[in-house]
């Protein structure tokens, strides 16, 4: 299929429009237009997206949008929409959407509506959230739950963490959550370290409940509370969010605590399904509710809005123009946002784990690059670390750069020092300083040449009103579906992922040679390493 994708004339127009563009810089583009900020602008669900500081003229974003109508954007876009089984690998729909979906709408796969099914799931985990809020459910020495551990990694995990940091303001006052992820035993005991056992419920949340750091993780919580409250405890401190009732009940939890899902979530896109427990825990059932609309307002711009105004579409797209026509490798999230901290994280794994694929959904190899390295960290500390190489090195590096106009703390001065530093940068980034700018300024002339900014840097730019639940739910779910538009352009199944398994099944083979209950074959290195890590450890 990528070599069809090469020769499409959409990709191929595409290429030569390229070339035209090698000497165009973002200064004359701005000089061309001088209302290109509001013509390469975009508003929707309170997110305005300014993306004039793009290398790109109108031009290059129709041809932008032939490649997308020929490689059916609207179709495919539709079908996920109508729950058909899109993750071809897997024989799945990737219905995420569906766990938005307000009551009452019908949403269908496999002929059945499934959001009667979600509201369920969602009205028994607001059951149990109000009855720990309330102290109802209390742990096994009748003590209230105030500390609850999710344990869980990937999409398990790394949501609700995110989700956690991200709605610091709007946290419910007697719980604290906490994450083990890591199948290093650090993890667990550094979390444990200051609970008391009897104030603690911990959530096992995976979706399979076969995953080797959750499982060991479980069970070594599971020893951490009954050592000390005894073995009836369990059912007081543990509930479980999985597909897999059967592997609950082996564990030894009650399947009434256990908060369902079905697999046409996947773990990158299941924040919002039952794996959001310990984020509804956290924050309250309204504000869980207010995220879930925020994600529903998203998916209703993404399957309505024209393409020249769909953000999903108009970000995916120039993730493509950067990715496949420039050369770009990477792509920095940089949120001016301190409780965004773990928004590129959180992006690092959707995006990476949907479209790090290097075959088309027919199997072909891909004659073209898929998906970017994603990564970031919250302004401005970012500026005093990694900006110096996105500004001067030699590679080229799209950001998104996210902020909020209203603080969410009570002194303003410090959110203007903030946003003004967003602003700045993007302006610098695009326009940079030239040559004579500096001899201007008196900059001596063996100064000029590490003193000048190149810029032509892109950058898009998301200015959402405030950060909140319902913001958080639309910026998700924009990522999501830009994610599922690269995807498609590619041709590639961004829902599977099977590039996790290898590792999965080689560690089991060597933890299982570690404990000298096998002798499995290795390559020189690998038999090096596990030969010294063994004597090391006095084996
Ligand atoms: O990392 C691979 C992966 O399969 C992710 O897709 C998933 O989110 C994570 O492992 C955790 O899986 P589970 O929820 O089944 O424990």
């Amino acid at each position: 299929m990528s070599a069809v994708l090469c020769n499409l004339p959409a990709w191929r127009r595409l290429q030569e429009h390229r070339q035209s563009l090698e000497h165009v810089t973002l200064r004359q583009l701005f000089q061309e237009d001088p209302h290109r900020a509001g013509h390469f602008s975009a508003e929707a669900c309170g997110i305005y997206l300014d993306y004039s500081k793009h290398l790109l003229r109108r031009e290059t974003l129709n041809l932008l949008f032939d490649l997308a109508h020929s490689r059916d954007l609207e179709a495919r876009r539709d079908a996920m929409f109508a729950g058909e089984k899109i993750n071809h690998t897997e024989g799945r729909a990737a219905f995420h959407a569906a766990l938005r979906a307000p009551r009452g709408m019908v949403m269908r796969t496999g002929g059945v509506d499934v959001v009667p099914e979600v509201h369920q799931v969602l009205e028994h985990m607001a059951r149990f959230t109000q009855s720990i809020h309330e102290q109802s459910w209390r742990g096994a020495t009748g003590q209230p739950i105030r500390q609850i551990v999710n344990i869980g990694i990937g999409g398990s995990y790394l949501g609700p963490e995110m989700a956690w940091k991200a709605l610091r303001a709007y946290r419910h006052t007697d719980v604290h959550l906490h994450f083990v992820a890591n199948v290093d035993g650090a993890t667990l005991s550094d979390v444990t370290a200051n609970l008391d056992p009897a104030e603690t419920l911990f959530i096992i949340s995976s979706k399979t409940f076969t995953t080797l750091e959750t499982m060991t993780n479980a069970h070594a919580a599971r020893h951490w509370i009954t050592s000390a409250l005894g073995e009836d405890a369990v059912s007081r401190h543990f509930v479980a969010v999985s597909t897999n009732a059967e592997a609950v009940k082996a564990f030894g939890m009650d399947t009434e605590h256990m908060f369902g899902f079905r697999d046409w979530v996947g773990g990158r896109y299941s924040m919002d399904s039952a794996i959001g427990l310990s984020t509804m825990l956290g924050v309250g059932v309204q504000h869980f509710q207010e995220m879930l609309a925020g994600f529903h307002a998203m998916d209703m711009h993404f399957q309505n809005a024209p393409l020249e105004q769909n953000l999903p579409v108009l970000l995916g797209l120039m993730s493509i123009w950067y990715n496949n026509f420039w050369g770009a490798q990477t792509q920095a999230i940089l949120p001016y946002a301190y409780d965004l901290a773990r928004f590129p994280a959180y992006l690092q794994q959707l995006q990476m784990e949907s479209n790090g694929k290097s075959v088309d959904e027919a199997g072909q190899l891909l004659s073209v690059d898929s998906g970017p390295i994603i990564w970031g960290e919250p302004g401005t500390d970012g500026q005093h670390s990694f900006y110096q190489l996105i500004h001067q090195g030699t590679r080229l590096i799209p950001c998104d750069f996210i902020g909020f106009c209203h603080p969410l703390s009570a002194s303003a001065e410090p959110h203007e020092l903030l946003m003004a530093n967003l602003i700045a940068q993007a302006e610098a980034l695009a326009f940079g300083k030239t040559a004579e700018e500096l001899r201007a300024e008196g900059v001596s002339e063996a100064q000029v040449p590490f003193r000048t900014f190149a810029g032509n840097r892109p950058s898009s730019v998301l200015l959402v009103d405030a950060l909140s639940p319902h913001s958080l739910g639309t910026l998700v779910a924009l990522y999501e579906h830009s994610v599922f538009t690269q995807g498609l352009i590619w041709g590639i199944d961004s829902f599977d992922q099977w590039g996790v398994e290898l590792g999965k099944v080689l560690a089991q083979r060597i933890v299982s040679d570690m404990q000298g209950k096998t002798q499995h074959p290795h390559d020189g290195s690998t038999s090096t390493l596990l030969e010294r890590y063994l004597r090391r450890r006095g084996h």
